[in-house]
């Protein structure tokens, strides 16, 4: 089939590179020239497991193509994904105004075929028919210039049929960042959400290769559920996922926080707790609290929408709470230790908001950090991806080190922020002897406690007083 992407962020790119790899020709469009450059050579602008060797494969075999011409990929794809950004707003509202100008540039684009426009980016409720009417907008405002142009007959017989010929479908992405491949190929559930059964269909036949499983770590497995409901239900389902994941998260730590007060060991509770099958024992991982690039913003964004309609969701608002305070619970701790952190140098082991990624949006380490600063602490990191790449947007007042060694030498106290595996293999009895005080916090429960204390250091995590 044929498909075009518009926007190849963390969410596009994989999309686009999945679907073309599973056999469909694949046009992806983004707006950044830079970007677009980058991907034609073949290489990944973001660091995503997997995705390079996909990318280049699917290039190779004629089904991927990059551009910056939003109207060669609407009139290629028969399928139109916007994926572009939906930051947050200051007052937690989502920013739509990417998604307004994709649709606004569809509308102004469409040459009367039938389209399937498929909302990708996670947009407030309500939004599927929102796009229709800015396409409708997009398709107005060109027939204005036409009529005033040309003859106004032929305009409005345009008009009329690109109106008929386009639906609207919500299809959220469930993608984790880090394993975003992986996720696409082996998804639990695929959402579309619709009220044109000619879409739906379309969409079925686009992921039939993946419900099939032919492209899934176990082709065993029986086909991959397909959820079909209305636009609303979908665009609900993803913002009721990630607030009920980041809801598990700040439960699991706000039993951390009492686990450390009683001197029980949360690590023990999750999973005597998450071996209940009506509990399950993912995402009971307690530490320094989510961040990321959706979990706050869709958090936040669902709490505005519920406003909008005059419901106050408190549930909500302490989730968000707990997460916002979860970060200070790690600087609590390094107060604890060394007491007054003025003048003290604290390394902190892991930069990204979650490992296997380089993304930095939202993530715990830049609160870390500016709230070190401020109590007048030297802070050093060291990441395995941001200490390579040199990616620094949005880090300030932290010296990036190349090496964990370099990182310890000279620290009063290590933080581990970020759980990469590889910094459960580091030489910490030669990281000891290289810190003025061998104290580690293990802001995620990662490291092996007993190997910490056998290398010299003392070891603090997080609910296991
Ligand atoms: C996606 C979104 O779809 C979001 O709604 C969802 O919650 C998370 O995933 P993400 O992939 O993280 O967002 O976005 P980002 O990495 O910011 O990429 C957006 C891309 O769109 C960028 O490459 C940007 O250059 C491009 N873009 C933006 C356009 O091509 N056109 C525009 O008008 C705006
Ligand atoms: C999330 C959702 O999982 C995905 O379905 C959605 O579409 C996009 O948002 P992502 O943000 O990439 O994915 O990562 P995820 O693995 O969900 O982690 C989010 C945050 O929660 C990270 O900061 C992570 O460190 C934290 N986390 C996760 C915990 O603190 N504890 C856990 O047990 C799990």
């Amino acid at each position: 089939m044929r498909v075009c992407v518009i926007g190849t962020g963390y969410v596009g790119l994989v999309t686009g590179a999945c679907l073309a790899y599973v056999g469909h020709h694949v046009i992806c469009v983004d707006n950044n020239e830079e970007k677009v450059k980058i991907m034609k050579s073949g290489q990944s602008p973001i660091y995503e497991p997997g995705l390079p060797e996909i990318m280049q494969e699917s290039t190779k075999a004629g089904r991927l193509e990059f551009t910056s011409d939003i109207a060669a990929g609407i009139a290629h794809g028969d399928i139109l994904f916007i994926a572009v950004g939906t930051p947050a707003l200051p007052n937690g509202e989502s920013d739509t105004r990417y998604v307004e100008a994709v649709a606004r540039g569809i509308g102004a684009h469409l040459d009367g075929n039938y389209k399937v426009i498929v909302n990708k980016s996670t947009v407030p409720i309500g939004s599927g028919d929102w796009v229709r009417m800015i396409v409708l907008d997009g398709i107005a405002e060109r027939q204005k210039t036409k009529s005033g142009n040309a003859s106004s007959t032929a305009g409005e017989e345009t008009a009329e049929k690109i109106k008929a010929d386009f639906d609207v479908v919500s299809n959220p992405e469930f993608l984790r960042e880090g394993s975003a491949v992986y996720d696409t190929f082996n998804p639990d559930r695929i959402v579309l959400g619709s009220n044109s059964e000619k879409a739906i269909q379309i969409m079925k036949e686009l992921y039939a290769p993946i419900v099939e499983r032919k492209f899934a770590e176990d082709p065993s497995l029986p086909p991959v559920p397909v959820v079909v409901t209305d636009l609303s239900s979908a665009e609900m389902i993803k913002y009721a996922a990630n607030a009920f994941l980041a809801t598990k998260i700040s439960f699991i730590n706000e039993i951390a926080n009492i686990c450390d007060r009683v001197g029980a060991d949360v690590t023990q509770v999750a999973l005597g707790m998450g071996l209940d099958s009506r509990i399950g024992t993912k995402f009971l991982n307690a530490g320094i609290g989510w961040g990321g690039s959706c979990f706050p913003k869709d958090v936040s964004a669902l709490i505005h929408t519920a406003k909008d309609y005059g419901y106050e969701s408190q549930l909500l608002k302490a989730v968000v709470e707990v997460n916002k305070k979860q970060r200070s619970i790690a600087i609590e701790k390094l107060q604890h230790e060394l007491k007054i952190l003025k003048g003290k140098t604290i390394g902190l082991l892991g930069l990204t908001f979650k490992p296997d990624t380089d993304d930095l949006r939202d993530a715990p380490s830049l609160d870390i950090i500016e709230e070190l600063n401020r109590l007048g602490a030297k802070v050093k990191a060291y990441d395995p991806i941001v200490s390579q790449t040199g990616l620094r947007h949005g880090l300030s007042g932290v010296l990036v080190e190349t090496d964990a060694e370099r990182l310890a030498d000279g620290c009063d106290a290590l933080l581990l922020v970020t759980e990469w595996q590889q910094f459960r293999n580091l030489d910490y009895s030669k990281m000891a002897k290289l810190m003025n005080h061998p104290v580690i916090i293990d802001g995620r429960n990662f490291l092996d406690r007993d190997a910490l204390r056998k290398a010299g250091f003392r070891y603090v995590g997080i609910g296991r007083a």
